[in-house]
């Protein structure tokens, strides 16, 4: 059976790709946030996952406001990056997992997740920063499976329903018949909302709040409606539903327990809140 490592979570920001492209990385500006990584990228280096099953969300480029589905899952040999084209001017497609896509899509529906399918399928900086941020000299060494969560059309998934979705991912992952490493990784978040009159909103208290929260209470976020979410976070905020996917994919098998690897917070990247955080299964 497929080992669980453990799982990541970190914010997106397209930024981020601009500065790594201009080598800014020790600039003032930049220096707190990308030195987050270094302990991230030894801690990879040790448990070497095959595989990460990356819960994120689109913005508006695979899936546009005409078709948004609330979880997709992709199940393509490769997912080629298409951003926006503020940052990183060329990327390697990410290479997909396909057996072990088919695995989480099968388990999904009979779980009665009624997923989309997605067998092409564009990615944005929301897949693509994660990999370059934990792999910069490039050539990831892992394959990928995405999995998207709506959170940019109302109405979004619950809090409650994300983290039963992780759940249900993380036993995929657990009974896929294969001698490989997953790692689980969260992308988007955490508060920051973009437009709109709390345009530049961050919560700092809430923010770290949550991400303790993943190590002793996981469920802990699911009390808020996505309502309640957007009023502590931000309109972009509740991309940390990634993030309780990730962790609820970590309760399943023997353990449900988790050790901090590291983590780090620094406000702001552009309009957002970073978080950072890795954990390792036990
Ligand atoms: C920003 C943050 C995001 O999550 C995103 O997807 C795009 C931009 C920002 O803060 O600039
Ligand atoms: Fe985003």
């Amino acid at each position: 059976m497929a080992k669980i490592i453990g799982g990541l979570g970190t914010s997106h920001i397209p930024a981020i790709g601009g500065a790594i492209h201009r080598g800014a990385q020790q600039e003032p500006y930049w220096k707190p946030f990308f030195d987050g990584f270094p302990p991230i990228r030894e801690w990879l280096g040790q448990v070497k996952p095959d595989v990460m099953v990356m819960f994120y969300n689109d913005h508006g480029l695979n899936f546009f406001l005409d078709k948004m589905p609330t979880f997709a899952v992709g199940a393509a040999p490769q997912y080629v990056n298409s951003d926006e084209g503020w940052g990183i001017p060329s990327l390697e497609p990410l290479r997909g997992e396909l057996d072990l896509s088919w695995q989480i899509i099968n388990h999904l529906i009979d779980k009665e997740f009624d997923v989309t399918t997605c067998q092409e399928m564009l990615v944005d900086h929301a897949c693509s920063l994660p990999l370059k941020l934990f792999y910069p000299e490039g050539n990831y060494p892992v394959t990928v499976v995405p999995v998207c969560i709506n959170t940019v059309q109302f109405p979004l998934p619950k809090a409650s329903r994300v983290y039963a979705l992780g759940k249900a991912v993380g036993e995929a992952v657990a009974a896929w018949d294969s001698s490989k490493k997953v790692a689980f990784v969260a992308s988007g978040g955490l508060s920051h909302q973009l437009d709109g009159e709390r345009a530049g909103f961050i919560n700092k208290t809430f923010d770290l709040q949550f991400m303790e929260s993943l190590l002793s209470n996981p469920e802990w976020a699911t009390q808020y409606s996505i309502h309640e979410l957007v009023e502590k976070t931000g309109t972009q905020g509740v991309e940390l539903l990634a993030w309780l996917a990730m962790r609820a994919a970590l309760t399943v098998g023997e353990s449900s327990g988790v050790r901090k690897v590291h983590s780090n917070y620094h406000i702001p990247i552009s309009n957002t809140a970073t978080g950072l955080l890795a954990l390792e299964k036990f």
